[in-house]
Parts: structure tokens; C-alpha cells; sequence
């Protein structure tokens, strides 16, 4: 609770604001008069502009996720969060790659962390914030081959070689449960009751990406394909545009700010050729029963009631 003569600060709660275009959104939101910013990330020695405090959060263990939420808390002071922005992930895992708890990795810390993260931290959110995720459009990706045929939440959680929870699979799979989860956020009393803003942000493609975990064959057919074949797709398709990683930064952060409204009734904006479009989620994300089966699956995942 703000008392009366103290000035109103402004408060802003990131993921994967260490490297790739999320830097670039944290170095702006960070310049704002007023504002405070605190950074979940993997160690407390990370390279964030003056004034930024890192508190430890690796999104690979719920455990930790939980030990972050608390922390983060004490920090509060009893304030609220007026915007988070949960934009940290990792790109296709293999299927010996797992989470503390035994979950496939990238489920796990695209999707599972940041839906028990989101869950904890939505009772602290004020009134007429806004709660960012990170999605991308490859929850419905141009090769079918790759798409999430359904909702497969056992095979993306406890993967197995060659399965849906591995590769590029798995990412567009867990880039699905970010919309999803989006979308369910939205529609829950609390977001509702208090104007919360809930946005699933696609950045399109972006250069300067770290990887993450991905292999070193992964990384070298990415930076092959970004080189390539993408440039001169995008010159009959702009999905396909390369943005420059200080381009996406700054649209997530006109997106977190409101200063790209979203029209009414949206959710999920997508990056298109550079610039920010509405389009309606694919069929699937849409589903509001799968919706809630992933919601209540996630639930008991994560330990927490429906
Ligand atoms: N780049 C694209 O073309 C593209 C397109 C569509 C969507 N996206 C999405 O945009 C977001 C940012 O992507 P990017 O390209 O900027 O990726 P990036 O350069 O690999 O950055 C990922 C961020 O996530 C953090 N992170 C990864 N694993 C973590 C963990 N276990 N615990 C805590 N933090 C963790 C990283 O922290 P460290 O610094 O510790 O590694 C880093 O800050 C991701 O959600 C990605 O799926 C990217």
C-alpha cells in the first residue's frame, strides 16, 4: 500500500532481460523516471544496467521459481507489480534434457515455470497492470510438420527421442502453452476484477539470439538459415523478416508500457515485418476447453489447485 506522501514508484518484474532482444527492453524500461526494476535471472553476478536488482531465478527448477516469488515479495514491500513481463525461454531441447523436477526442458521453462510464476505473482499485479509473455508465432509454424497436432501435454513433458517434446517441436508446442496460457490468465476474475492487461507478444524473427542450450549444430544451421534462405523469403513473405534485436526489444517494451495499445478484446500481437499486428491465435491456441485442460494439467504440475 503506497502512503500518501511518499512518491508513487513504478514497479517492473522481467525474465530473459540478460541477453538477446529482452536486454534491449530492459535497458529502456530501466531509463524511466520513477520506475524500479528487478530482473529474475540465473545468478545474481549478471550484467544489468545501474539501479536493476537481479534476484536468483532459474526457471529449470519450480523450486527456485517458488524461492523467487517469495523474494520477490519481501523486496515489494507490500506494493504491487505494474508490469511483468515473463520473456525468458530456450529452444528445443533433446529428450535427456530435464528440468529439476524431471520435466523436458523446454516445457519446463517456457511453459511450466512461467505459468506457476504468472499464478503466484498474479494476486501481487495492480490494478490496471499488464502482464507480458513471450510467445512466438511458431505455436503455428508455416512447416505442418513441426505444428502441436493437439493438445500432447505428457509427450512435451516427459519427452522421449524422436517425440513431440523434443526439438523445434517442443518449442512450438510450449510457445503454444505460453498463448494458451495467456489467453486462460485473461479470462481468470482477478484479471478481470482488477483491469489487468494480459498480452502474449510474438517478436518475430530476431537476430542476436544466445541459443541458450541449444547444440553447437543447432546454433550453426540457425545462423546458416538466418544468412540465407530466411533474407530471401521475406522478400515475398515479411513473417520471415530478420528484426534487429534492439528493434524487438524496444516493441516489448512499447507493448509492456501500453504505448502500442492493444485493440480491444486482443490478446496476442505479433511482430510482422517489424511492425506490431493483431491476428487472431491459430484454432488451436483459441480452444478455451484445451485452454483449461492445460490450465488444470499445469495445476497439477506445478502442485497449486485449479
Ligand atoms: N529470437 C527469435 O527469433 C524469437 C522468435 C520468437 C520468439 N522468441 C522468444 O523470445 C524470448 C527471448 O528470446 P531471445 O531470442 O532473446 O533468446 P536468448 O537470447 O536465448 O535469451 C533467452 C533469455 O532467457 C533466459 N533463460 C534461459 N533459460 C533460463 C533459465 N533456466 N532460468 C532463467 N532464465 C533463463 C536467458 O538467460 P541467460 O542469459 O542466463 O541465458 C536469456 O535472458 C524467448 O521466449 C523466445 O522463445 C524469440
Amino acid at each position: 500500500m503506497q502512503e500518501d506522501n511518499v512518491m508513487p514508484r513504478k514497479i517492473i518484474v522481467l525474465t530473459g532481460a540478460t541477453s538477446g532482444f529482452g536486454r534491449h527492453t530492459l535497458a529502456l524500461l530501466v531509463q524511466e523516471q520513477g520506475t524500479t526494476v528487478f530482473v529474475g535471472a540465473r545468478g545474481t553476478d549478471r550484467d544489468v544496467p545501474p539501479g536493476v536488482e537481479v534476484l536468483p531465478l532459474d526457471l529449470a527448477s519450480l523450486d527456485s521459481v517458488r524461492t523467487f516469488a517469495a523474494l520477490l515479495e519481501e523486496r515489494l514491500e507490500g506494493a504491487g507489480i505494474d508490469v511483468l513481463i515473463l520473456n525468458a525461454g530456450v529452444h528445443g531441447a533433446t529428450a535427456d534434457q530435464l528440468s529439476a523436477e524431471g520435466f523436458g526442458l523446454t516445457f519446463a521453462v517456457n511453459h511450466l515455470a512461467h505459468y506457476l510464476l504468472s499464478r503466484l505473482l498474479l494476486p501481487k499485479l495492480s490494478k490496471g497492470g499488464r502482464l507480458v509473455i513471450t510467445s512466438s508465432n511458431m505455436h503455428e509454424p508455416p512447416l505442418k510438420r513441426l505444428a502441436p497436432k493437439g493438445l500432447e501435454i505428457e509427450a512435451w513433458a516427459h519427452p522421449f527421442p524422436g517425440g513431440s517434446g523434443t526439438g523445434t517441436r517442443s518449442y512450438c508446442a510450449s510457445k503454444l502453452c505460453n498463448l494458451m496460457t495467456a489467453q486462460s490468465l485473461a479470462r481468470t476474475e482477478l484479471v478481470r476484477e482488477r483491469g489487468i492487461e494480459v498480452i502474449a507478444f510474438n517478436p518475430g524473427l530476431t537476430g542476436g539470439a544466445s541459443g541458450g542450450d541449444a547444440s553447437a549444430l543447432q546454433k550453426a544451421v540457425v545462423s546458416v538459415l538466418i544468412r540465407t534462405v530466411f533474407p530471401l523469403i521475406a522478400l515475398i513473405n515479411p513473417t520471415f523478416k530478420m528484426n534487429a534485436p534492439e528493434h524487438s526489444g524496444r516493441m516489448l517494451a512499447d507493448v509492456a508500457t501500453g504505448t502500442i495499445p492493444m485493440p480491444e478484446g486482443r490478446v496476442y500481437v505479433s511482430l510482422v515485418g517489424g511492425k506490431p499486428t493483431f491476428p487472431a491465435p491459430s484454432a488451436l491456441a483459441q480452444d478455451v476447453e484445451a485452454q483449461d485442460r492445460l490450465w488444470r494439467e499445469s495445476a497439477r504440475m506445478t502442485s497449486l489447485d485449479r
